[in-house]
């Protein structure tokens, strides 16, 4: 039985296909348009899916679709009466959903009345919920989803046994978590989609003296939290988002108001430099959404009496209130889907189709994050072959993994910087070790290098190690399994000299942890690497410079070129500045 999962019209436009109960495929819609968090109808990713899966269009028994247009129908009504533009927007958003079978049937040139599956309409923060607990190793957790907003709610919780989950609360608009950091990361002078992790990043250079200003601006209360309405504006015009152009990156409208300006001080202008005062604001951001988070999850853990959690949703990405959940809380065990974010949704709800709807058992476990494209060594041949390397100063040379692991490891230690391609693309947006850039851990100035020379990021926003799973204990204070790169831990004190390029300026790093059985060749290249300099780490940052992650061979050899890497792996090939 095929289970099609489409996050369509929302920001992290994507698909994933179920065969009988496994995950097959799942890739994010910007990773085939080039267009960074690209909304839309996510055609290109469905082909893929269908394509990865061998089945046809007309294979497909069930469709999946995370939105329902009719939770939470009384209070989007209130705010509708009150925003007439919010209305309008609903309806055409309405319109949109409904539609989507025609969507899917034109994509693939067919009549709407030939499609043979049945449509579902899974509950946003449900389909979040599924995301991380059926791709779990656990049989029975607690869950928890947070994010901006998502089918008029920002957060749900509840606990799943088996193949059944059930919720047990929700918070609805305008609450929103999510919304709470984005709207702080504006008022900062960050106004890109997704800009909070540079505020988040910011933060370890601060101390939280705002913090009391922070607990007036969201507010504990029994489950959960509130936020103070007078600092926000998207409880007045709800909150405006352009999603639905499949050729635009999505933008969020301000969601701050002047009273925040009145409680905190004055915003900060994207043109303006960055004091010791946005610092302090950006950690007492991050120090009471740590409050609230952690709080909500004590209550969970009380509430349920387990001993695992599984983790959704936007904030389910801030890997420094994660790193703290393993002895912060209750919780034992921590598990985060690696699209804990929007482009998720289309797995989560794929799979609760199969278990909760049709009642099927539990089979599948995501140990690793690789369910995207994969090439062959012909098309890579072909890429290289195509891009002339050979003939433009580059030498290319095809080695057995012995060799090319000890030529990379080699490179590695004498400080060049290394693209990394390899078999399927990661699902979600980090890189672990099939589309990155690989750099040594132990040299200072590292960092300061990739950014001036690969990835001309801001130069507070940290890089993130890779290191054997069966290491992280012996150099960070935790070694709970981090295999998403979803949590920092503290890099042990006498440790963090020998690694400086990953460690973030508070001592933590956020690690992947990196399983032989996940990504053989990945943790055998940092075995090789131990060998050759006694670090069981690499510096891992993403196979890009301000456009999506490469997904092809072609893109990976472009972007090669353009930035000023020193040397490039693409499956068994082995290419060098000659
Ligand atoms: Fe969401």
């Amino acid at each position: 039985m095929n289970i099609l999962g489409i996050n369509a019209y929302h920001g992290n436009a994507s698909a994933a296909i179920v065969c009988d109960g496994k995950l097959v495929a799942a890739v994010e819609e910007e990773r085939f348009n080039r267009v960074k968090y690209a909304a839309g109808f996510p055609a290109a990713a469905i082909r893929y899916c269908l394509k990865e899966a061998g089945v046809t269009l007309a294979d497909v028994d069930h469709v999946a679709v995370p939105r329902n247009p009719y939770a939470r129908l009384g209070t989007k009504l209130f705010y509708a009466m009150r925003m007439p533009s919010f209305a309008r927007e609903r309806i055409k958003m309405l319109a949109k959903f409904t539609g989507i079978r025609e969507a899917l049937a034109a994509a693939f040139d067919t009549d709407p009345e030939r499609l043979q599956a049945q449509f579902h309409r899974v509950e946003h923060h449900v389909a979040h919920l599924a995301s991380s607990f059926y791709c779990s190793p656990f049989e029975e957790a607690a869950l928890l989803s947070a994010d901006g907003l998502g089918d008029f709610a920002s957060s749900m919780w509840g606990a799943g046994s088996g193949p059944r989950m059930n919720v047990h609360g929700a918070i609805s608009f305008p609450h929103s978590l999510g919304l709470y950091y984005s709207a702080i990361t504006q008022y900062l002078g960050f106004w890109k989609f997704g800009d909070e992790y540079k505020v988040m990043g910011l933060g370890a250079y601060g101390e939280p003296e705002y913090l009391e200003n922070f607990r007036e601006i969201v507010r504990s209360n029994g489950n959960g939290f509130a936020l103070t309405l007078k600092y926000f504006t998207h409880h007045r015009t709800g909150p405006e988002m352009s999603w639905a152009e499949a050729d635009k990156t999505p933008i969020l409208g301000k969601l701050f108001s002047d009273e925040l300006a009145k409680h905190l001080g004055p915003e900060r202008k994207p043109e303006e430099g960055i004091e010791q005062r946005h610092k302090n604001l950006a950690s007492s951001l991050q120090v009471r959404l740590e409050e609230v988070y952690l709080g909500m999850l004590q209550r969970l853990a009380e509430q349920t009496q387990l001993k695992s959690v599984c983790l959704a949703g936007g904030v389910a990405f801030n890997c420094v209130a994660n790193g703290k959940i393993p002895g912060g809380t209750p919780f034992e065990n921590v598990y985060v889907h690696p699209a804990a974010g929007d482009a998720g949704l289309a797995v989560g709800a794929a799979l609760y189709i199969w278990h909760q709807v049709l009642g099927k058992p539990r089979s599948f476990f995501m140990e690793h994050a690789y369910w995207g494209p994969g090439f062959s060594a012909e098309e890579t041949r072909q890429a290289i072959d195509a891009a002339k390397l050979g003939q433009t100063g580059f030498a290319v040379a095809q080695l057995d993994e012995e060799k090319l692991l000890e030529r990379t490891a080699g490179i590695i230690g004498e400080g060049k910087i290394l693209g990394w391609f390899q078999g399927r693309a990661e699902w979600g947006p980090r890189a672990l070790g099939n589309r990155s850039i690989v750099a040594d851990p132990r040299r200072p100035e590292m960092k300061e290098i990739l950014n001036r020379r690969i990835k001309h990021r801001e130069i507070f926003r940290p890089f993130a190690p890779s290191i054997l799973a069966e290491a992280a204990g012996e150099w960070f204070e935790k070694s709970h399994p981090s295999p998403f790169m979803t949590m920092a831990y503290s890099v042990r004190p006498e440790k963090r000299g020998k690694i400086p390029a990953p460690t973030h300026v508070d001592g933590t790093g956020r690690l992947q942890t990196v399983t032989k059985t996940a990504n053989p060749r990945y943790w055998r290249l940092i075995k090789e690497v131990e060998r050759q300099t006694g670090v069981p780490v690499v510096l891992n940052t993403s196979f890009n410079d301000n456009e999506p992650i490469v997904c092809k061979p072609q893109e990976a050899i472009d972007c090669f070129l353009r930035t000023q890497m020193d040397a490039l792996v693409l499956g068994d090939f082995l290419i060098t500045k000659s």
